[in-house]
């Protein structure tokens, strides 16, 4: 998307729609701010009659059109309220921009400006950053099987965007967080797409190529590993939830190392990069095995990859801006599926870390092929933190719904930061317990673990089997099992994945420092 910052008179933008933030209007006087009367004398007062006739109270989520009589710059003008002004967030200004695109759209038109709002206490590039990221995430449609009477529908191309700016200090900055907002809502965008994408479109094999396809993009270093090679390794648990289906697992890896060619010790010997490893769920679809789902609903476990999409949309992210720190993505992908060759209750898998699983539910799957990726990861590339996203229970949906990640870990270092770069992205993350009392729950009598522990405390009961796999690495995992879809439609969000954790992990890895200890 184009995204362009102009600095000037909004009377001087010339655009098919111009966007109008209006703060909530004092009831008594009913005026315009005095920094718009330009623009209304312009259009010959057609704004200020709307506010004095009392029809536009700048209420936030309020919006009206408005044509002017005298044809000036703008062909139209658009008022958005936005409330009380010291409410005004980066999540109001995702939801400015996002109104402002989908009404551009509606209109058809080739570009949309905005007026930038005065926000308080947030500074113009964040702003930048924040409006940037509303327009491409408020555009997002997933239309991939559309069709016009059966041939695929054309989509109405997005208008190019202006924000306007009367002045500002800092411009060069603002159009670098321009860049970086465009760039995390396309990664964001690329997950929602993944897990939109039905199970039928969307196999193990086809979340490989989607993969690899990214990789080539950006130029990502990405290695897929068939069944062939997942036998000789031993994984034990992905090709155990794999095997009832006919579309084979896999399981991918991608490897940001920016210092792969710069950074070498002064005797030429490679200086050793710390590695962080990101690790993703990617059940393609999740019938629940022979321990099958009740049908209602079972239709929305396409969505049982959002913590691979959450991954390879990071992935993106993270090449393109550059993080300057060795980064691997992992993401264990499996249909489950029951079948004559599924495996099934009673079975015990011997999984890739030695360690022994007794199944007592072939629906708890995403812990077992997340156990053989986190332990993969953790031998591999003795990594100074993991982190794992995965919708993995129905507990989490539950507890916290579409508000909050579940958010448990084995460093509180690295738990708390994750929480606070969940508030810094408005990815709320939330903690929840992890006692001996859960890792006592899925100890096992024949085998050394089960891979289920009956309803209560699902949530930290399934972190507790995943622990069991991480060894001393710092570690968290993230239940997004409430928010990875969503049938909740806010300003920048419809119905669908909502590909979260991509802002969120960008934020954390770009203040990446050594933890401390526990
Ligand atoms: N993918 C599901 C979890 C899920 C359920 C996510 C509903 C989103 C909405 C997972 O594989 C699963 O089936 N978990 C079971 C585990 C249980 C059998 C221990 C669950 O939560 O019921
Ligand atoms: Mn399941
Ligand atoms: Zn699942």
């Amino acid at each position: 998307m184009q995204i362009k910052i102009k600095i000037g008179r909004p009377g001087e933008a010339k655009v098919d729609v111009l966007a109008v933030p209006l703060f909530a209007i004092d009831k008594k006087k009913k005026q315009l701010p005095s920094s718009l009367s330009a623009l209304d004398k312009a259009a010959g007062g057609a704004l200020s009659l709307v506010v004095k006739q009392g029809d536009f109270k700048g209420v936030a989520g309020e919006m009206q059109t408005i044509y002017p009589a005298i044809p000036g710059n703008a062909k139209r003008f658009l008022l958005l309220g936005m409330g009380a002004p010291d409410k005004l967030d980066a999540e109001g200004l995702r939801a400015l921009t996002a109104r402002a695109m989908k009404l551009g759209r509606a209109k058809h038109a080739k570009s949309v400006g905005i007026v930038a709002p005065a926000a308080k206490g947030i500074s113009a590039p964040d702003a930048c950053q924040f409006m940037s990221e509303g327009a491409v995430l408020g555009l997002y449609r997933f239309d991939e099987f559309l069709t016009d009477n059966g041939k695929k529908k054309k989509p109405v191309p997005n208008a190019a965007l202006t924000i306007v700016y009367s002045r500002m200090k800092d411009a060069s900055a603002a159009r670098g967080r321009v860049k970086r907002g465009i760039t995390l809502a396309d990664s964001q965008n690329l997950a929602r797409d993944l897990s939109n994408r039905p199970g039928n479109a969307m196999t193990p094999v086809l979340l490989a190529n989607a993969a690899a396809k990214m990789s080539r993009q950006v130029g990502l270093r990405t290695k897929v590993m068939e069944v062939p090679e997942l036998k000789r390794r031993k994984m034990g648990g992905i090709l155990g939830v794999g095997q009832g289906s006919c579309n084979p697992p896999r399981l991918i890896v991608m490897d940001h190392n920016p210092g792969s060619k710069a950074r070498t010790k002064a005797g030429g010997k490679k200086a050793k990069q710390p590695v962080i490893c990101l690790i993703g769920k990617g059940i393609t679809f999740d019938s629940g095995g022979i321990s099958i789902k009740p049908s209602p609903a079972m239709g929305e476990m396409k969505h049982d990859m959002s913590g691979a999409a959450t991954v390879i949309g990071a992935m993106r992210a993270i090449k393109m801006l550059n993080i300057p720190h060795r980064v691997v993505g992992i993401v264990a992908a499996a249909e489950n599926m029951p079948s004559a060759t599924a495996y099934r209750p009673g079975d015990i898998l011997k999984m890739y870390s030695g360690k022994t699983v007794e199944i007592l539910n072939t629906d708890a799957e995403g812990r077992l092929v997340l156990a053989d990726a986190l332990a993969y990861a953790n031998e591999t590339y003795e990594p100074v933190a993991m982190l794992d996203f995965a919708t993995l229970t129905g507990a989490c949906m539950i507890a916290l719904g579409d508000w909050a990640t579940g958010l448990l870990g084995s460093n509180q270092d690295l738990i708390d930061r994750v929480q606070e770069a969940g508030q810094r992205s408005d990815e709320c993350a939330w903690p929840l317990p992890l006692f001996d009392a859960h890792r006592k729950a899925v100890r096992g009598h024949v085998s050394d673990l089960v891979n289920a522990a009956g309803r209560e405390a699902g949530m930290s009961t399934a972190a507790a089997f995943l622990e069991a796999f991480v060894g001393k690495t710092p570690w968290v995992h993230m239940d997004i099992a409430g928010t990875g879809w969503t049938s909740r439609i806010g300003a920048y969000q419809g119905r669908g994945a909502t590909g979260v954790g991509v802002r969120l992990l960008v934020e954390l890895l770009s203040e990446w420092k050594p933890l401390k200890k526990r």
